[in-house]
């Protein structure tokens, strides 16, 4: 079945079970473009709490479909590929959490959003990307363990100038981009702005003019004067800014910072979990009313913020 078609199919579905398709910017072009909602991890937890659609279908990894759940619980959460999970978010268990709590009972927790909902339930706040900074900045606790991405919080403890108890977490797809693809880079586009996202390590960061979420980047892309960005995250995200800014380019810092579990979505596996209405992600009750409290501390928060 050629793309045309698949979309056709889809988009009538979607119509016929009141669903609405929320997608991540790290996609496949084709899975963007039937995109209801397209953006970073923020903006799509917001979505997910505020839509009156009846279906949520997530195209992302499992975080952010569970994230859903969590926030919508009468509605039915659908992944079109199971499978698709965030290796960081699977780098820390609750079991760890509870034992730096017993280490460190003074602590306040700020979970990033790439975390298993039962890793949720033993938060205080949870951040994303967009938000990490001033989410730290809020908490008044002199004691603040951050989990589970240890460059995300080397990047706001250099921010807030707070000491953040850190575990060993990283995203793999980040750590592939190197200080010296920025730098081969800047010399190949000596005109081009860097933007990074704060996953990278800290060498990376250090070169880049600023440190964004996904979404930051395609705000900042749309606004700034400067015509070319070397663009230091996943490299879905260039298929978006390029479509938003034809008259710019964007060159991505590492060709190889590809996350195969984003990509394992595509049109086929959307249009096949609207027709068999698979596969759904619900999260148990007591685990729900827990995850929220921390999810929603940060909506309320960056609702006012
Ligand atoms: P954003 O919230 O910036 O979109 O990041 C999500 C993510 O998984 C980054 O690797
Ligand atoms: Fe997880 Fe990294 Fe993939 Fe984001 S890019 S979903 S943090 S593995």
């Amino acid at each position: 079945m050629n793309n045309l078609s698949l979309v056709e199919k889809i988009m009538k579905l979607k119509e016929k079970r009141k669903a609405v398709i929320l997608v991540h910017n790290y996609q496949r072009p084709e899975v963007q473009d039937i995109a209801d909602y397209l953006g970073d991890s923020l903006e799509l937890s917001r979505k997910a709490a505020q839509t009156d659609a009846k279906v949520i279908v997530f195209c992302g990894v499992h975080f952010m479909a569970e994230t859903a759940a969590i926030l919508s619980p009468d509605k039915t959460v659908l992944m079109p590929d199971i499978n698709a999970g965030c290796p960081m978010a699977d780098m820390v268990n609750a079991e760890k959490v509870k034992e730096l709590k017993r280490k460190h009972p003074e602590a306040a927790v700020v979970s990033y959003v790439n975390t298993t909902a039962e890793v949720k339930t033993e938060s205080d706040v949870c951040c994303t990307s967009a938000n990490a900074t001033e989410v730290v900045k809020s908490v008044k606790s002199r004691e603040i363990i951050f989990l589970p991405d240890k460059y995300l919080g080397h990047y706001v403890s250099c921010r807030t100038g707070k000491n953040l108890i850190l575990v060993n977490g990283y995203c793999p797809v980040h750590l592939k981009i190197l200080a010296q693809d920025i730098k081969s880079k800047k010399e190949k586009y000596p005109g081009a702005e860097v933007l990074v996202h704060p996953e990278c390590i800290p060498e990376v960061i250090a070169l880049a003019d600023k440190t964004l979420s996904t979404s930051g980047m395609c705000k900042y892309a749309k606004d700034s004067k400067v015509k070319e960005m070397i663009i230091g995250t996943e490299v879905g995200i260039i298929y978006r800014l390029q479509k938003e800014n034809p008259d710019k380019k964007f060159y991505p810092a590492s060709e190889i910072a590809i996350c195969p579990n984003m990509k394992l979505n595509n049109l086929e596996k959307v249009l096949w979990a609207l027709e068999d209405m698979k596969f759904e992600v619900k999260v148990e009750k007591e685990t729900r009313i827990k995850a929220k409290k921390a999810i929603d501390k940060m909506l309320q928060f960056s609702r006012i913020n």
